[in-house]
């Protein structure tokens, strides 16, 4: 039955939103160049996640999620916080954010049909190479601080 799976994409779909309004609001007041262009890079491919994941909702023959909703701008207030605060809370925040990610993916991938599960995949290899990421620069920090 499709709309089961419909609304299993949709429900990802709302983590991606959430994922590419940090990620375009955050790089946006971010100082260090580095730290800009590699949030730059992760709200483009969160973009690209939302065009894979609405595309297969569409296949699917269901509407694809367009927005967060409230939950949405309770996290992009915390985010906008913590990177006034510095790439160091920032960049902790947005690794639990992608850890949580991909946990909810984990944890939902059984209930997708065999191509969206492909597709599922995918995405959840690339949010671990934003983990990579995340947990390179976090090192990096450390380091500038000792
Ligand atoms: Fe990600």
């Amino acid at each position: 039955m499709n709309q089961q799976y419909i609304d299993t994409l949709n429900e990802l779909l709302k983590g991606e939103h959430m994922a590419m309004q940090v990620y375009e609001k955050t790089k946006g007041i971010q100082e260090d160049n580095q730290v800009k262009e590699m949030l730059n890079k992760f709200a483009q491919d969160h973009q690209r996640h939302i065009d894979l994941l609405s595309q297969r909702v569409k296949e699917l023959g269901g509407t694809p999620q367009d927005k967060t909703g409230f939950p949405g701008i309770m996290v992009d207030v915390t985010t906008t916080i913590n990177a006034i605060q510095g790439p160091k809370h920032l960049l902790k925040q947005l690794y639990d954010g992608e850890d949580k990610g991909i946990h909810s993916y984990e944890d939902r991938i059984d209930e997708l049909d065999p191509v969206s599960q492909y597709v599922v995949k995918g995405i959840m290899a690339e949010d671990h190479e934003h983990l990579k990421y995340f947990k390179a620069r976090m090192e990096e920090e450390k380091q500038e601080r000792e």
